[in-house]
């Protein structure tokens, strides 16, 4: 299938034109791995109290993979989930400022985020990134709408107004559609995460990284977050998401599994019939 049919199936609107040859940032190196750890270590705090939270956490993640990250609470999902995302970096020596051996770094479609200054980091962020938090991060005096506008205006490849329509054709596409104009603060929870999601898919992310995206819904809304997870990996869109939901996890076809700031199990599901 042709990429442009792709997204058009995953998002139900038509792709952002490609950028003009000058504005384009410098290509990254070509790579079948979309996201890859390699010995990634987080270490915080420093001296006597400081506290490895990841041991050295090797994983590579292909174009079109569905994965879940699941693990007791206080294993280290959120923090791999957000260097995986460029949100936050790897600590590059022990604490004792030796260097890792082999070096602990994330690398976004082969490019080691060290290379990119802050700046840097957060364009790759937003142009390669979408997410999804468990509390959804609206700004809540702004429209759906609006909300979902946001990103695409930062990245600023797209009108104005085609920038708004394809906000619309994005929450119509949840069922939004009679809810374009009203504001974040006066949508249900469901509804919430539902203009999240929408946000996140707004610059066609390369990925969608979701931090425990039904934990604050209720079944009825936890179904619908998880059918919609399951359509756009159906349409081949790439997704990480933790979560505390085995039921939603399994729906996922690759599972890691982590535990004190290691992964002890990394499987592929067989999908349910
Ligand atoms: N800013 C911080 N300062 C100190 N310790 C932290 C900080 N952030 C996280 N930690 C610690 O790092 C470890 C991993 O945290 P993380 O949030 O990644 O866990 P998690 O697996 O996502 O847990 P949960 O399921 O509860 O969300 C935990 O022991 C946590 O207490
Ligand atoms: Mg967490």
């Amino acid at each position: 299938m042709a990429p442009t049919e792709l997204h058009t199936r995953i998002t139900g609107v038509p792709p952002v034109p490609a950028p003009s040859e000058s504005s384009a940032p410098a290509a990254a190196p070509k790579t079948a791995t979309l996201l890859e750890a390699q010995n990634v270590h987080r270490i915080l705090g420093s001296g006597d109290t400081s506290t490895d939270i990841l041991k050295g956490v090797n994983l590579s993640v292909h174009p079109g993979e569905y994965v879940s990250i699941v693990g007791a609470s206080g294993s280290g999902k959120s923090t791999l989930l957000y260097l995986l995302g460029g949100l936050d970096r790897p600590s590059r020596q022990t604490a004792a400022g030796q260097p890792f051996t082999p070096p602990s770094r994330i690398l976004i479609e082969g490019q080691d985020t060290a290379t990119l200054n802050d700046t840097q980091l957060a364009l790759v962020r937003n142009a390669k990134a979408g997410f999804v938090f468990q509390f959804h991060y609206l700004l809540k005096e702004f429209t759906a709408q609006e909300n979902v506008a946001l990103p695409m205006l930062k990245l600023a490849k797209l009108s104005k107004s085609q920038i708004m329509d394809r906000a619309a054709t994005l929450l119509k596409r949840f069922g939004l559609g009679d809810k374009l104009k009203r504001r974040a603060n006066r949508l249900s929870g469901g509804e919430q995460q539902r203009v999240a999601i929408a946000r996140a898919l707004a610059n066609e992310p390369a990925v969608i990284l979701a931090d425990e995206p039904t934990g604050n819904l209720d079944r009825k809304n936890s179904e619908l977050v998880a059918d919609i997870f399951q359509q756009l990996a159906s349409a081949g869109q790439t997704l990480i998401m933790v979560t505390h939901d085995p039921a939603f996890a399994h729906r996922a076809r690759r599972i890691i599994t982590m535990e004190d700031g290691n992964i002890i199990a990394d499987t592929q599901t067989t999908p349910a019939p």
